[in-house]
């Protein structure tokens, strides 16, 4: 009972930056009362000095609040990224994503905007730019952290199951020459995919420490929308360079990408810059733009959040087709004006790295 008093109080505690409670992300080790006394052991994962006395306040502010408390004894155990899992998996984690060189995140408030075609895209042109520059393969990875929604086999056109290499290692999934990691290329398209929050964690630790990615020049790793414990969990788990927040032209997108991006700012992983998708549909014939959401608002994203303005991708049919028939635009019609956009992008990201 007592231990069932303090765990609900426990669930009135958001994580901070987060619309998580500390208790469904599963980071209790101890909560229990004797007499008026709570104790309550917390472990987090963070570099963020601040961050274990402001969640020791709230812990301390919600349970003192309760009539059966008077007392409380709270400790906040921290423990660096590189130490999130068990040291055998942290070796593992060591030896696979010592290997990348960069890790950038595609992020957006709202869905639908176009994160996970941005991300194939993108993936695709910087494999491109990068070995044209290098005159050797880059080695590009696409990591889908959407497990509820998983997109990125459909848009990038991978359907091979991945090849167990060991106990603890699966080969990631070649398109295109990307290498790519999904929930959707683990469960049948059939299986509704219904995971609880803490196994979205554990999930994209293990696509961090159980993928054997090899030798990368670049991770993008492609976001659910929204502010929840995929991108938290992922803060703690991959040493990410930096994120690119996507969003559309309208003022109502551009509140969200904010809070949003916001969110990463908590965690202290740096906005790489702003990327505005659907910004306008071009007349080719007559050379016209028309900017059916409105204008600027990637622009005013990126001016808000102190942050680059990486570029606009029109809002284009191919786009669209090449998402649905798994092949990118930037693949199927190089030479596009979209595809040309797009490369200009990941010029820009590149020399952002
Ligand atoms: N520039 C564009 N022009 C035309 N269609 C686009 C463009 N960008 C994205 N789309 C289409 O919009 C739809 C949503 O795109 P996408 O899945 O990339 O968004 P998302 O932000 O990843 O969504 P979610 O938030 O659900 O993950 C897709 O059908 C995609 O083909
Ligand atoms: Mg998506």
């Amino acid at each position: 009972m007592s231990q069932e008093l303090v765990n609900n109080l426990l669930k009135q505690v958001n994580y901070p930056g987060f619309s998580r409670d500390i208790v469904s992300f599963g980071l209790i080790q101890e909560a229990k009362l004797e007499g008026k006394k709570a104790f309550v052991k917390v472990e987090i994962t963070s570099t963020d000095p601040t961050l274990p006395n402001t969640l020791k306040g709230e812990i301390n502010r919600v349970l003192l609040n309760n009539d059966s408390i008077d007392e409380t004894d709270v400790r906040i155990l921290v423990k660096k990224p590189s130490a999130t899992n068990s040291t055998q998996q942290a070796n593992t984690e060591e030896t696979v994503l010592q290997n990348v060189k960069h890790i950038i995140a595609i992020a957006s408030g709202k869905g639908g905007v176009g994160k996970s075609t941005t991300a194939v895209n993108l993936a695709c042109a910087i494999e491109k730019i990068l070995s044209e520059k290098t005159e050797r393969t880059a080695n590009i990875g696409l990591m889908d952290c959407d497990v509820y929604g998983p997109s990125i086999p459909l848009l990038i056109g991978a359907s091979e199951k991945p090849h167990t290499i060991s106990e603890n290692l699966i080969a990631p999934v070649e398109s295109f020459g990307i290498k790519v990691m999904s929930m959707g290329l683990l469960v049948d398209e059939e299986t509704p995919v219904v995971w609880r929050g803490p196994m979205v964690m554990k999930t994209i630790q293990q696509f961090a420490n159980n993928v054997e990615w090899g030798d990368l020049d670049l991770l993008i790793v492609d976001l659910p929308p929204g502010t929840g414990d995929a991108q938290l969990s992922l803060a703690q788990t991959l040493p990410l360079d930096g994120v690119i927040i996507v969003t559309t032209p309208q003022k109502a997108a551009f509140d969200v990408a904010r809070r949003g991006a916001r969110m990463f700012e908590k965690v202290n992983v740096p906005i790489l810059g702003v990327v505005e998708n659907m910004s306008f549909l071009l007349n080719e014939e007559i050379n016209e733009k028309s900017y059916l959401f409105g204008q600027g608002g990637g622009p005013k994203t990126a001016h808000a959040l102190s942050t680059a303005f990486l570029g606009e991708i029109p809002i284009e049919q191919e786009i669209r087709l090449g998402g649905d028939n798994g092949i990118p635009i930037v693949i199927s019609n190089p030479e596009h004006f979209a595809s040309k956009a797009i490369r200009e992008i990941g010029d820009r990201v590149l020399s952002l790295l």
